[in-house]
C-alpha cells in the first residue's frame, strides 16, 4: 500500500489513465519534511508568508506549512495559464488575487509545477511590483529542461520528466488532484 492516509489512491477509479509513478506518496513525504525543515532554518528570524498558488500547489502547501516550525501566513491566489489542455497557453489570468498587504513582508511562493516558466515569470513580476521585503519561490516539481524563461527558484523538490503529470493537486481536467502519488498521465485530455 502506498499510503498510510488513502488506501484507495491507486484505486480502480483512475481506470487507464495513470501511467508511471513519478514520486511516490512516501517520497512526498520525506520531501516535505526536508523542505520544511529547511524554510525552518532559512526564515527562522523573519517566518514567511506563504503564497499557495491555487489549486495545484493546494495539497503541497497544506502538508508544507505543518512541516515549517514557524509563525508562518498562508495567502491564496489563483492563476490560470491552461485550458482544458495539457499545453501552456503562454497567458497567464488572474482569477483571484490576494487578501494581505505584501509591503515589507517576506514572501515565499509555493508551487506545484515549473513547466515552461512562464506562469512564474508572470507572477514574480506581479508580486514584485508590491515591494516585498523579499519573494522567493518552493517548487514540489521542476519539469526537466522544458523553461522557456531563466528561473532562480530557493527551493525545489523534485526535479522530473517532462511529462504531464497528475496527482497531489496536479490535476486533468480537474481530475485526479486526490491522489497521495504523482503518475504520468496516459489518459485523454
Ligand atoms: P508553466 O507556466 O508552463 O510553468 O506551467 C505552470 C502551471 O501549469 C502549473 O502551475 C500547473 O498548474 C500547470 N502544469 C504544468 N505542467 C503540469 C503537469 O504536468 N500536470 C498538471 N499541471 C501542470
Ligand atoms: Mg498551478
Amino acid at each position: 500500500m502506498d499510503s498510510d492516509r488513502s488506501p484507495d489512491v491507486t484505486g480502480h477509479w483512475a481506470g487507464h489513465d495513470l501511467g508511471e509513478l513519478v514520486v511516490s506518496a512516501q517520497d512526498v513525504r520525506e520531501k516535505v519534511s526536508e523542505l520544511g525543515a529547511q524554510i525552518t532554518r532559512d526564515y527562522a528570524t523573519h517566518p514567511p508568508l506563504l503564497v499557495c498558488v491555487l489549486k495545484g500547489a493546494v495539497n503541497f502547501v497544506s502538508d508544507l506549512m505543518r512541516a515549517i516550525a514557524l509563525p508562518v501566513e498562508v495567502d491564496f491566489m489563483a492563476v490560470s495559464s491552461y485550458g482544458a489542455a495539457t499545453k501552456t497557453s503562454g497567458v497567464v489570468r488572474i482569477v483571484k488575487d490576494l487578501d494581505v498587504d505584501l509591503v515589507d513582508r517576506d514572501v515565499l511562493i509555493v508551487e506545484d509545477v515549473v513547466d515552461s516558466g512562464l506562469t512564474l515569470h508572470y507572477l514574480r513580476q506581479y508580486l514584485g511590483a508590491r515591494n516585498p521585503r523579499s519573494l522567493e519561490v518552493c517548487a514540489l516539481l521542476l519539469k526537466a529542461g522544458e523553461q522557456r524563461v531563466e528561473q532562480d527558484l530557493k527551493y525545489v523538490g523534485f526535479t522530473i520528466p517532462s511529462d504531464f503529470v497528475v496527482g497531489y493537486g496536479l490535476d486533468v481536467n480537474e481530475r485526479y488532484r486526490n491522489l497521495d502519488a504523482i503518475y504520468t498521465f496516459v489518459g485523454e485530455a
